[in-house]
């Protein structure tokens, strides 16, 4: 490439750098819209917001904050040989956000100054980040500040707590005036809070010329007022030197109080360019409330509290609602009447409370209750049940076995259901009326022949339902479940008969509750020497003697078909027959005592407690110890009839 044309070429170049280098360094501007992204030196607390916010103070207390524009700028001009400070102009958009409506500290202050570092030993609070206590006033600083300022120090002769000053190496003004504008139509002073929490707009302006320094200030939008608010005139020359920073600074004392520039700009040798108002970062509406000490600690214990009761209160109406749940079907709705709410039945028991147990059965516990609206005295047979499989023909059964029992006798009133669970509902007999009943003093029988056998012939069918169809229906179906038992639980695999031994338990507790029923005796009697004496044994002898008849209650006066009464006895005898293998099925039972078929012959020998008394792994001890009474014999064998 020939050297002639690449010379014009590398002038334009130089030519253009030097442009560059007179922008930087003697025309400059700069402008913030914001200040997002910025090339700020930020110092102590000062900070830029998310929103793009120059947060110079954040509100604790006794803070300073710096934003300084990063390179010095040119302020004498060459032209003079550098001797006086040229002319400039800055303007920029500030709030100052208070946690008190009429008190904040410290203030903002714009600053031209020879170092970015002699901020380093300045002091907040009244001495606005910029000077200390030593350095207060002396003429080595080379600092020019406007200094908008919320409170009034008198130190440094300040004339009240929202005033505007001019600030020469000294916190004490050169001029001030409290913080307003001149209208430009009336010319009229109108003032302005700088703690209103509205932003406002401020300029600066030094003529070199003239050595005069305005300061203006309006309301945001106003746009800037032809007269100026306070002037001072200083050679600034004395006070900046050729090369200054220029930038903010501010400082909070003793009042909680925040500090921000939202936008700003700075022209040498002219008047600053205007900001664009509309691009502005807006200011926080609501000074964060301030929270003092005690509720930092007293929130949170109330705030856990409030949690804690609340939760509390959810999981106690959660157990609630779990403590009462019940299942309820579709198919129950023809058993409603029959139907008890489990709350009704757990307030009755005051819970299911150990005091209101009134036995322990193979099958459940019973519970005496009382109903709370009625005031009926009930027992309630909790009955564990795992299978929903029959429990609609089982309910329909205990329903009817209900309705058919005898009115004296344990009446089922209904039943509730919950999951794995079955509770039935009786009407309470206390020990003396059934003995009333049965085994009372007077000489009349309080039942008849008729009804006695109508008990007998109905707890019958009860058990007939339970141990063929139930049975069919319900255990069978649970083999699995059972299964599952019987590894767990029985070691033996004999004892895997339990079904069986429980099926032939309840024809042998039958068949005493026969002699009971019919004798009008408890299953331990006294004879006539006062010595204890099994009713089996004694019905036996009596057969041996061929007396049978004489152990029919004495109440009846006679009063009874003697075929049906000797039927009956040998039943219950046969029915507590020590084999369970000799006992019969309740199905023959029944057909024994409706005379459809005849009572197999019997040896009397056999059938005694002596021989009972071998067979301990049959329940007779078991049901003797939990059923001593005759009364809850009966109660028993008729719950048992309903239960399962
Ligand atoms: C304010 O700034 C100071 C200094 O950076 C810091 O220690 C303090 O945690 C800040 N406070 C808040 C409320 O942000
Ligand atoms: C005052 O400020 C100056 C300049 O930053 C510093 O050199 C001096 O140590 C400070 N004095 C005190 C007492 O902090
Ligand atoms: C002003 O500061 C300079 C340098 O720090 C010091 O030498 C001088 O004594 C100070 N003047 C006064 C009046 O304190
Ligand atoms: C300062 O204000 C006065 C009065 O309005 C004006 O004459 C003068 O030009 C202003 N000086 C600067 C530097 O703005
Ligand atoms: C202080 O400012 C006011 C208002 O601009 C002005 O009238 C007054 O002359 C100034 N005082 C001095 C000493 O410059």
């Amino acid at each position: 490439m020939p050297k002639k044309k690449l010379l014009p070429f590398v002038c334009f170049l130089l030519v253009g750098l030097n442009l560059v280098a007179l922008t930087a360094g003697d025309d400059h501007q700069l402008m913030y819209s914001g200040f997002a992204g910025s090339n700020l030196i930020l110092d102590g607390a000062a900070t830029v917001t998310a929103s793009g916010l120059l947060e110079l103070t954040n509100g604790t207390l006794r803070l300073k904050g710096h934003a300084i524009y990063p390179t010095p700028l040119r302020f004498r001009d060459a032209s003079n040989g550098g001797a006086t400070t040229r002319s400039f102009s800055t303007s920029f958009v500030f709030g100052i956000l208070s946690a008190y409506p009429d008190v904040s500290a410290n203030g903002i202050a714009f600053f031209v100054a020879a170092s970015k570092d002699i901020f380093s030993g300045a002091m907040a609070a009244q001495y606005l980040g910029l000077l200390n206590g030593t350095n207060n006033g002396n003429a080595t600083n080379r600092v020019f500040a406007v200094e908008l300022d919320t409170m009034q120090n008198n130190e440094f002769g300040d004339i009240s707590d929202n005033h505007v000053g001019i600030d020469i190496n000294s916190l004490i003004s050169a001029n001030s005036t409290n913080a307003g504008y001149y209208g430009d139509g009336d010319g009229e002073f109108h003032s302005l809070t700088l703690i209103s929490h509205e932003a406002m707009q401020a300029w600066v302006d030094y003529n070199s010329e003239t050595k005069k320094i305005n300061v203006t200030l309006a309301p945001l939008k106003m746009g800037k007022p032809a007269r100026p608010l306070l002037s001072a005139t200083h050679d600034l020359s004395t006070v900046i030197p050729d090369m200054a920073y220029i930038g903010f600074s501010s400082s909070t004392g003793l009042v909680n109080s925040r500090h921000y520039v939202l936008g700003w700009s700075f022209a040498m040798d002219g008047p600053a360019p205007d900001i664009d108002i509309a691009k502005l970062p807006k200011l926080p509406r609501e000074f964060p409330k301030p929270r003092s000490k005690v509720m930092e600690i007293i929130l949170p214990i109330v705030t856990a509290a409030v949690v804690l009761f609340v939760g509390t209160v959810l999981v106690l109406l959660r157990r609630r609602q779990l403590r009462y749940t019940e299942l309820r079907e579709d198919w129950e709705v023809d058993f409603g009447p029959h139907r008890f709410s489990y709350k009704d039945l757990f307030r009755a028991t005051e819970g299911f409370k150990n005091k209101n147990l009134l036995g322990v059965g193979g099958f459940g516990k019973v519970y005496k209750g009382v109903l709370s609206v009625s005031k009926c005295e009930i027992a309630v047979k909790r009955v564990s049940h795992n299978s929903k499989q029959g429990m609609k023909e089982f309910v329909a059964e205990i329903v009817s076995i209900g309705r058919m029992q005898h009115p004296n006798l344990v009446q089922l009133l209904g039943y509730c259901r919950r999951k794995g669970e079955l509770l039935l509902v009786y009407e309470y007999m206390s020990n003396g009326s059934l003995d009333k009943f049965l085994y009372c003093q007077g000489e009349k029988a309080t039942l008849n022949w008729i009804q006695r056998l109508g008990i007998i012939k109905g707890i019958a069918s009860g058990l007939i339902y339970l141990h063929e169809e139930w049975e069919k229906v319900v255990v069978h179906r649970d083999i699995k479940a059972s299964n599952v038992l019987l590894d767990s639980r029985y070691l033996a695999p004999e004892l895997g008969r339990t079904s069986k031994a429980t099926t032939s338990t309840d024809i042998f507790a039958f068949g005493v509750f026969v002699l009971e029923v019919i004798c009008g005796q408890k299953p331990i009697m006294q004879d006539s020497e006062d010595n204890q004496l099994m009713l089996v044994d004694w019905v036996v002898e009596h057969w041996n003697r061929t007396s049978l008849t004489d152990t029919v209650d004495a109440k009846l006066q006679g009063d009874y078909n003697v075929d049906e009464a000797c039927i009956a006895l040998k039943v219950g005898l046969l029915c507590s027959h020590p084999f369970p293998e000799a006992r019969p099925s309740m199905r023959q039972v029944l057909q024994y005592l409706n005379g459809e078929l005849a009572v197999p012959e019997l040896v009397p020998a056999h059938l005694s407690f002596q021989m009972l008394t071998l067979m301990q792994n049959e329940g007779f001890d078991s049901y003797i110890l939990s059923y001593p009474s005759s009364v809850e014999s009966m109660q028993s064998i008729s719950s048992l009839v309903k239960e399962r």
